[in-house]
């Protein structure tokens, strides 16, 4: 991870009336020790679940909770206090919040901070798994999510009302990590403004009938990632991706596709590209027999081998080859995914030679633990060598390759291609 030299950085904590909140101490906790500067901002049903004596003691200072109060506005105005800090998270964010920020409602000091805002809003739900799931939570959800605000969570568990499922606050660690990724992406600016990247993600599904196919695990969170990350830093993204249950990167022209070969088309469509990362698990073969109709079960139930149903594949498009070794218009930076279960970095290799892309992201999978999984180990390899990211986040490897392809586009064009590992390390 980056990490960042900064006089100050300064978050404003809205805290809304969850009993999460009496995590919020340790966040605090450990914002400082970051030597973030952090203002509290605590919601009438906020301060049932914690003081704001205690808010005040951990912040070093004053806690704000009214809107009409004249000792609070002539220190610190509600529009000031919008404004003057890098970010604001509201942890923990309770479905009533969350619905007034989607309905632009500014009822109380901090839900008229929320909308008086000009700076990027960070969201921690906390709340019951039904409320959570309720389609107005959702719907609310979305709204906000295609205005730009970032949802940390919430994560699966033991809820404090004796349910279960996903409503639990994220631990204070995962805020301050998405926290830190912020100020990651700021330092950085936005060097890839001007670029056109191309991101392949998600499965791919090949279908047998109209009702029945194949397809394999991937849940597209990679590939989601590293197109938000390029996006980040200024890159006009296109995402091509097979179904998955993730929502779609804000800002990113979204291409959903199915089949592999609808997967390459959307790709050639979108050519052409300074940059191309293949992160789709596409599935390497075809039903060769497509049935136009729905298969029947045979009428009587036998073993016999020539009452078998059997399937024949065919090999499907390699998209990242077809990337790689484009005459005219092959990106100029080609990066691909390699999943081994054995000889990672030997196979990893002869793969990048073989479909003619710069750079390999491999990862064993030999546990079979990476596919739906948050976290992964990498071995960046490149032409020049080999370079290991320990146990990441599947966000901080798409944000540290995200870098690294910026730092690719920062180099003169005539020292790329064999130097650029050289040049990086
Ligand atoms: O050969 P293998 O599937 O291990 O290669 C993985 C890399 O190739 C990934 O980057 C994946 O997105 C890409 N790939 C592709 N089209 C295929 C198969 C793999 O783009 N048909």
């Amino acid at each position: 991870m980056v990490t960042e030299n900064t006089a100050k950085r300064s978050v404003l904590l809205i805290v809304t009336g969850s009993i999460a909140a009496t995590k919020v101490p340790e966040l605090i906790r450990l914002l400082k020790d970051k030597a973030m500067d952090v203002t509290a901002v605590l919601t009438e049903a906020g301060g049932y679940f914690i003081s704001p004596l205690t808010l005040a003691s951990l912040t070093g200072k004053r806690v704000y909770s009214e809107l009409f109060s004249i000792d609070e506005e002539t220190e610190m105005g509600h529009i000031q206090l919008s404004r003057k800090s890098d970010l604001i998270v509201v942890a923990p964010a309770t479905a009533n919040t969350i619905a007034k920020m989607a309905q632009g409602i500014s009822d109380d000091l901090a839900s008229t901070i929320l909308l008086a805002t000009d700076k990027p809003v960070l969201v921690v739900p906390a709340m019951n798994v039904r409320m959570w799931e309720h389609p107005a939570t959702q719907r609310n959800v979305q709204t906000l999510r295609k205005d730009g605000v970032v949802f940390v969570g919430p994560s699966k568990g033991a809820l404090a009302c004796g349910e279960e499922g996903h409503g639990r606050m994220v631990e204070p660690s995962e805020i301050v990590d998405e926290i830190q990724r912020f100020y990651d992406f700021k330092k950085l600016g936005r060097p890839l403004q001007g670029k056109k990247a191309l991101v392949t993600s998600g499965p791919t599904v090949e279908a047998i009938d109209p009702v029945r196919y194949i397809a394999n695990r991937s849940s597209g969170k990679q590939g989601h990632a590293i197109a938000a990350a390029l996006k980040a830093l200024g890159a006009d993204v296109t995402l091509v991706s097979g179904p998955t249950a993730l929502p779609d990167p804000v800002g990113v022209k979204m291409v959903k596709v199915e089949s592999a070969r609808e997967m390459l088309d959307a790709c050639y469509k979108a050519l052409p590209v300074d940059m191309a990362v293949c992160a789709a698990a596409v599935s390497d073969w075809r039903s060769s027999n497509l049935s136009e109709q729905k298969i029947k079960k045979p009428a009587k139930k036998s073993m016999k081998p020539e009452d078998m149903l059997t399937f024949t594949f065919m090999e499907n498009p390699d998209i990242l080859e077809c990337l790689g070794k484009h005459g005219d218009k092959r990106p100029q930076l080609v990066v691909g995914f390699a999943a081994e279960t054995e000889n990672v970095v030997k196979n990893a290799k002869a793969k990048m030679q073989r479909k003619g892309c710069d750079w390999i992201l491999a990862n064993d999978v030999s546990g079979g633990s990476v596919f739906g999984s948050e976290d992964t180990e990498i071995h960046y390899i490149t032409v020049d060598g080999e370079e290991h990211w320990p146990l990441m986040s599947k966000r901080d490897v798409a944000f540290t390759l995200a870098s690294r392809m910026s730092d690719y586009f920062s180099i003169d064009p005539k020292l790329r291609k064999n130097n650029v590992t050289k040049l990086l390390l």
